[in-house]
């Protein structure tokens, strides 16, 4: 058998329209689109049309996935009744997966497996997730969950469904950008996690939940959450190149440092970094943006390593005052869009994906009966 890649670095899976990602010059575009002109001038709810399209939407287009989402917000009650039964302990990541699984049980059309089912199943999930993680936020702590705006934005609404206070224009407007940047990303983990479920023609809720398994990992999506324990460990900014040496020394990740493909700036980090300022500026608390660049520095000085989308946005969610062990939660809530954009690309061409292993164990083991095995 040919030689294995550890981790399938570099191998090419599949052929996809979706993302283009350049590792070398850290470049990023959806469907052509540049990363950067999405987060000046869209919407995350247009970069999900335009991921579950491959174009961008016209103005018509527009106000009908925007209705479309809107209209989905709402959960099952017995959805609710599920999350009641879990212990206030339960991570939202873990109440995430588990409702998505769950809610396929309330799909009345459960067997309809055509592309127009599916992308309304996309939006169901994208529209719901928001709701599904306040109102755990709500629940966990003894309140009632906040019913879900019938108008506004969906970063709007989310914020709004987070605290019940309708957030300010600019926090709504981070929001919104942070979801655009972390919608898509080729064949990372998770969405990998996605096609190959997809590619077994298993469903969109069985796909995604898949997905976000792959994604609360540390070495995911689950960074975000670990690089801001790491700065409130830090603490000052005098402390934290000490921090860092010391933590690599042990051989320590740093959390939000490295990549698979960039070889360079990841250019949504470019985004994060200066809302993180921004709103250290606006808050008159630039700790947590100070501690980030030193952090930042030191990891380019001593081991040649770029901050990834994970690190900016752990400082720039806990300025947003959400609840660290949400910022995992939020960006399954962005990228459900290209899970869902991957998994109908997969139907659409399916061949189930089935790799082989090198065979490394031992090639002959004798079958010994177990009252000879002592
Ligand atoms: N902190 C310290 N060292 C790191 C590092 C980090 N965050 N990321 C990579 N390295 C080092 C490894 O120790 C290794 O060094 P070595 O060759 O001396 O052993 C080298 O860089 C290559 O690392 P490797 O784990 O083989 O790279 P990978 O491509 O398999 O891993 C990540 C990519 C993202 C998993 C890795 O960079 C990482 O663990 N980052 C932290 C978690 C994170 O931020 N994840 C979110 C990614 S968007």
């Amino acid at each position: 058998m040919s030689t294995t890649t550890e981790g399938l670095e570099d191998i090419v899976a599949t052929h996809s329209r979706i993302c283009d990602l350049d590792g070398k010059l850290g470049k990023l575009t959806y469907f052509g689109v540049d990363i950067h002109d999405l987060a000046h001038y869209s919407t995350f709810e247009e970069t999900a049309y335009l991921l579950w399209h491959g174009s961008l939407p016209t103005r018509a287009q527009l106000e009908e996935v925007q209705q479309q989402l809107r209209a989905n917000r709402m959960l099952p009650d017995r959805i609710l009744g599920l999350m009641r039964l879990f212990p206030t302990t339960t991570p939202p990541m873990d109440v995430l997966r588990t409702t998505i699984s769950a809610l396929s049980a309330f799909d009345p059309n459960l067997q309809d497996k055509s592309r127009t089912a599916n992308e309304q199943r996309a939006i169901c999930l994208t529209a719901v997730i928001p709701t599904l993680i306040a109102s755990w936020e709500a629940l966990r702590n003894g309140r009632e969950p906040v019913a879900p705006l019938p108008d506004d934005t969906h970063a709007a609404n989310f914020l709004y469904m987070l605290t019940g206070q309708k957030p300010d224009v600019y926090a709504a407007h981070v929001l919104d950008t942070a979801l655009i940047l972390h919608a898509d990303h080729e064949l990372n983990a998770s969405t990998f996690a996605a096609r190959v479920t997809a590619g077994t023609l298993a469903d969109l809720y069985a796909s995604i939940t898949a997905a976000i398994a792959a994604l609360s990992g540390p070495l995911h999506g689950g960074a975000n959450e670990q690089v801001i324990r790491m700065l409130l460990r830090i603490g000052e900014v005098s402390k934290a190149e000490e921090y860092i040496e010391g933590a690599l020394s042990r051989k320590e990740r740093i959390m939000g440092f490295g990549h698979r493909v960039y070889r360079t700036d990841d250019p949504r980090a470019t985004h994060l970094r200066a809302m993180s300022q921004e709103l250290g500026t606006r808050k008159n608390d630039l700790r947590w943006y100070d501690i980030s660049r030193k952090v930042e520095e030191s990891m380019l000085s001593r081991k040649h390593l770029y901050a990834n989308v994970d690190f900016y946005s752990a400082s720039v969610y806990y300025m947003l005052d959400i609840p660290i062990d949400l910022d995992t939660p939020i960006f399954a809530s962005s990228r459900i869009a290209g899970w869902t954009a991957h998994v109908l690309e997969q139907y659409d061409n399916n061949r189930l994906i089935r790799p082989r292993a090198e065979y490394v164990g031992p090639k002959v083991t004798e079958y010994m009966p177990l009252e000879q095995r002592g």
